[in-house]
């Protein structure tokens, strides 16, 4: 690809993940979204018409066909992410696919299994057909040369991208990470069903940090000795907090009616160098969005907050005063003080990925958060569902 080509985006799904991505390419200089593909095909063309995408395929195969798409932008349920990325790759298109690279949603179970079937799978056997999925797709861009990069937004977030440069420059070690996102719960009823997510607040929330934490410890490693610091093991809890005994559910201010999949998941991640890292993910949280990681490093403390910051402090005595605007994510009122995020596109690293992907494709250059890192984020989540269930420290393979 030549320098000054614009690079030709092509968004498959017209969701919330596709609006988000859309504002973020409309300010890519170097790229432009090409053509959108959707299931329903008169969503694909409204999406196509507010964002002023000048094609409208009738599925995937159609896009892969056009000669204008170099990328194909993944933004549909976790269960297609293994297919459509083959596909692609296949045609020699590269692939950005977000998070969960895989997740078990029963792909190995009879068309006609059940929900309670699938979400009551052994975890061994999930997590075996998570992790395959996730080295197919890294083995099919392999094979076909083109490059898979994992949509781990928290990489590019401003803050994590200036904590780098921090860490490098002290060249720190990481002794200890906590960190996790959570808010007040998914009221989507596909939340709650594991043959739709693969899972709960893990695979929905806590795969943010645990693929922040992993991708710190592997350029740590690349820095001091050439060799990326990876995850040994897991110890993990998993609950469904709006279950608590006594509850009654007119008390319960968050989402509610969780049944197999768990709104509260925590993981304790060992490292080969014996840092530990906690990785959590909870539905259960009011007050808005929150994602952050604190570090606790060999020379220097970093702390980031993803959401909310306080770049924006606002005050309203009563939600009248700023009527219906939008504040930040899952914070419906405006009354009291409030923090409006300024740019969420911005601060979460969306807009910053998609300005290092377009950047990477261009230039032929290996995205720092790419399949390896889905993969990785993968096998410890799935192990974190095994160590959960069987109540041990799962060893990673
Ligand atoms: N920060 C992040 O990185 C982030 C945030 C949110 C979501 N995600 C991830 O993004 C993915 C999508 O989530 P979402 O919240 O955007 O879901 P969503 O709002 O339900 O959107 C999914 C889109 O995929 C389309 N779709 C379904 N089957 C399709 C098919 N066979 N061919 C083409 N399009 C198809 C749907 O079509 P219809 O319009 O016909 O339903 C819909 O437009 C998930 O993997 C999720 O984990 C990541």
């Amino acid at each position: 690809m030549g320098g000054a080509r614009q690079l030709g985006v092509g968004v498959v799904g017209a969701g919330f993940l596709a609006e988000t991505r859309a504002r973020c390419w409309k300010q890519v200089v170097s790229a432009g979204i090409a053509g959108v593909a959707s299931r329903r095909r008169k969503r694909a063309e409204d999406y196509a018409r507010r964002f002023d995408i000048p094609a409208v395929f009738d599925d995937l195969d159609a896009m892969l066909a056009s000669p204008a798409i170099d990328v194909v932008d993944l933004c549909v349920p976790n269960s297609l992410h293994r297919e459509m990325a083959e596909a692609a790759a296949a045609a020699g298109k590269h692939v950005i696919c977000t998070k969960p690279l895989t997740a078990y949603t029963g792909q190995d179970l009879p068309e006609d299994a059940s929900d309670a079937d699938v979400g009551g799978r052994d975890r061994g056997e999930m997590l075996r057909v998570a992790e395959a999925d996730a080295r197919a797709m890294v083995d099919a861009a392999k094979r076909a040369d083109v490059q898979l990069l994992y949509g781990e937004n928290w990489i590019y977030a401003p803050a994590f991208r200036r904590a780098l440069g921090l860490l490098a420059k002290a060249d720190s070690v990481l002794l200890e990470m906590r960190g996790g996102e959570c808010h007040s719960g998914s009221h989507s009823p596909y939340s709650r069903v594991w043959r739709h997510t693969g899972g709960g607040a893990l695979i929905r929330l806590a795969a943010h940090p645990v693929g922040a934490m992993l991708h710190l410890k592997r350029t740590e490693g690349l820095r001091r000795s050439g060799k990326p610091v990876r995850p040994a093991w897991v110890s993990a809890e998993t609950a469904d907090l709006s279950a608590v005994a006594g509850l009654s559910a007119d008390e319960l201010r968050v989402a509610g009616e969780w049944g197999e999949v768990e709104n509260w998941g925590c993981a304790v991640i060992g490292f080969d160098d014996g840092s530990r890292a906690v990785a959590w993910g909870g539905d259960h949280v009011l007050g808005g969005m929150e994602s952050g990681l604190d570090l606790f490093a060999s020379n220097c403390r970093l702390r980031l907050s993803l959401s909310p910051n306080d770049m924006l402090s606002a005050y309203a005595p009563d939600e009248s005063v700023f009527d219906d605007a939008y504040i930040m994510e899952k914070i419906d009122s405006g009354a009291g003080w409030t923090t409006p995020m300024p740019d969420e596109d911005w601060t979460s690293g969306q807009l910053g990925m998609c300005q290092a992907f377009a950047a990477n494709l261009l230039d032929g250059v290996a995205a720092e958060s790419d399949g390896e890192l889905g993969l990785e984020v993968v096998r410890v989540l799935y192990s974190a569902y095994v160590s959960a269930v069987e109540g041990r420290r799962v060893v990673l393979a």
